[in-house]
């Protein structure tokens, strides 16, 4: 008998920042879940295509992910149904485009589970996010309790004095920081190999993945870590952070 499927829960990666990280953390998402098998898509509405170049390296043997390409779509193909996951996708996760204008921004973010934030820390990135927030919250009136906005905190090199002004900043912002990404070139090389950073295993990519255990957190389950756990991080980054 067929049974109807529930929507798969859609997780928006959105900046209006190019090279903030939107694709790094849509293609590791798509591939963690993968590997925790719940089917994922990973939608691409970015005409540069490199979510969708990423899912063209990974290997046969890769766990699957699905792939739709939501730019460029021929004149003759509905929208609707071209950018639909299939029926077994339980994660849809979005990758956008730099050039988000405030009006796609409601249809965006309507059916979306959570959204997430990766910002850089710099000034010129910290004004932007700070735009991408107040459009959230003002244009697509997404309430603040509702608890499905979020930071990430991306290519962070902590003691720098730049982080600290990003965290505070972050925090006056009332939208929680739900994970600090370091800057790796893991991170570059896994993207190369169309993998995603917890599919690399045995190397410093450990440290990585557990990075990333808040964000899955919050994506799930809507947990938000406490400030002071993501201010301080136990191991060294790149083995030398106390000079930055
Ligand atoms: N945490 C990180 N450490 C090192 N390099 C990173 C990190 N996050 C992103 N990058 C690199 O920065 C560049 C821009 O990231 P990308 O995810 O493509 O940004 P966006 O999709 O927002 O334009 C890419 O070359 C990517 O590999
Ligand atoms: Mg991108």
């Amino acid at each position: 008998m067929h049974r109807p499927q529930a929507s798969p829960r859609k997780f928006l990666i959105l900046n209006p920042k190019g090279g903030s990280g939107k694709t790094t953390l849509a293609t590791n998402l798509a591939a963690y879940y993968a590997l925790r098998g719940l089917h994922p898509t990973l939608l691409d509405l970015d005409g540069q295509g490199s979510s969708t170049r990423w899912i063209s390296k990974r290997t046969e043997d890769a766990p699957a992910i699905h792939g739709i390409r939501g730019f460029d779509l021929p004149a003759n193909v509905t929208r609707t149904f071209a950018m639909r996951p299939p029926d077994d996708c339980e994660r849809l996760v979005v990758d956008t485009a730099a050039s988000v204008t405030t009006q796609e921004l409601v249809p965006l973010t309507r059916d979306a589970y959570r959204i997430v934030i990766p910002v850089l820390p710099s000034d010129i990135d910290i004004h932007a996010a700070t735009r991408c927030v107040a459009d959230l919250l003002l244009v697509a009136k997404i309430p603040r309790v509702d608890n499905r906005i979020a930071v990430v905190a991306n290519r962070v090199k902590r003691n720098t004095v730049v982080f600290r002004s990003l965290m505070r900043f972050l925090e006056s912002l009332q939208i929680p920081v739900i994970g600090v990404l370091r800057d790796t070139q893991n991170y570059v090389r896994a993207f190369e190999n169309g993998q995603g950073i917890h599919e690399v295993k045995g190397g410093t990519e450990a440290q990585d993945q557990r990075q990333w255990e808040s964000i899955l957190a919050w994506l799930e389950y809507g947990e938000v870590p406490a400030p002071a756990s993501l201010w301080q991080d136990p191991e060294r980054e790149n083995g030398h952070s106390a000079r930055w």
